[in-house]
């Protein structure tokens, strides 16, 4: 537990930049690891506090938190499971056993997972885009506390993330959806870096 921070008092002066050679070196070569291939160990309930509350440490347009957060751990992840294979059957009769065993597995390869929930206020004056792009940095953060604390995981979404049927049964208002599950745990092995996009293509300088 030594790897998480202290928060910082609610008033203590923070530096406005840090540099830090590390700190580069670990986003030049962070890679998101494959969820099928994650094993135990993941972290723990407490851990898990540590890494959403260094994860929240995001740019958040009038402090709104458009966020919540739920973890699929333990048994939770196969009863997840049984929720999806049925909801699959319901949307696809005829849907063949390995293809149920498919859904009803797809959250127990990692030790666990972690929903991370767009719930923006709607009527608010900050506009709901601006509450989603803060929801994504969340999103991003969190995979990268997961990584620096020694986690290794994905980011993904799937049919389940986008079907109302599926946000009701887990408790999501109408307003709220999943921004990504988080597949966390232990990586035994190395991953190959993947194809980056050209700079040069996506930057540009307005000539006015
Ligand atoms: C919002 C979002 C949803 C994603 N959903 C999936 C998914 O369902 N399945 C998948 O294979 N990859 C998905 N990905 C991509 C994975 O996160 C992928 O492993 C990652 O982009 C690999 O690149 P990296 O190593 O630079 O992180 C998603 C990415 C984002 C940002």
């Amino acid at each position: 537990m030594s790897a998480y921070p202290e928060a910082p008092a609610a008033d203590a002066m923070l530096a406005a930049s840090q540099p830090d050679a590390h700190v580069l070196a670990f986003l030049n070569t962070r890679r998101s690891f494959p969820a099928a291939a994650l094993k135990e160990p993941g972290p723990s309930r407490e851990e898990i506090s540590q890494i959403v509350r260094l994860a929240m440490r995001v740019p958040d347009h009038r402090r709104l938190s458009p966020w919540r957060i739920m973890v699929f751990d333990g048994p939770a992840r196969a009863r997840a499971g049984e929720v999806f294979a049925a909801r699959y059957r319901e949307l696809n009769p005829q849907a063949s056993t390995q293809e149920l065993d498919r859904e009803r597995r797809r959250f127990c390869c990692a030790p666990l997972v972690i929903a991370v929930i767009s719930s923006p206020d709607c009527d608010h004056k900050t506009p709901v885009w601006e509450q989603e792009l803060s929801v994504g940095a969340l999103c991003f953060n969190l995979l990268l506390v997961a990584n620096a604390a020694g986690w290794a995981g994905s980011w993904l979404t799937g049919w389940m993330a986008f079907d109302r049927q599926i946000a009701r049964e887990f408790g999501l208002q109408d307003h709220e959806r999943f921004a990504g599950f988080f597949h966390l745990g232990t990586a035994k092995d190395t991953v190959k870096e993947r194809s980056r996009p050209a700079v040069e293509a996506l930057l540009s300088y307005w000539q006015g």
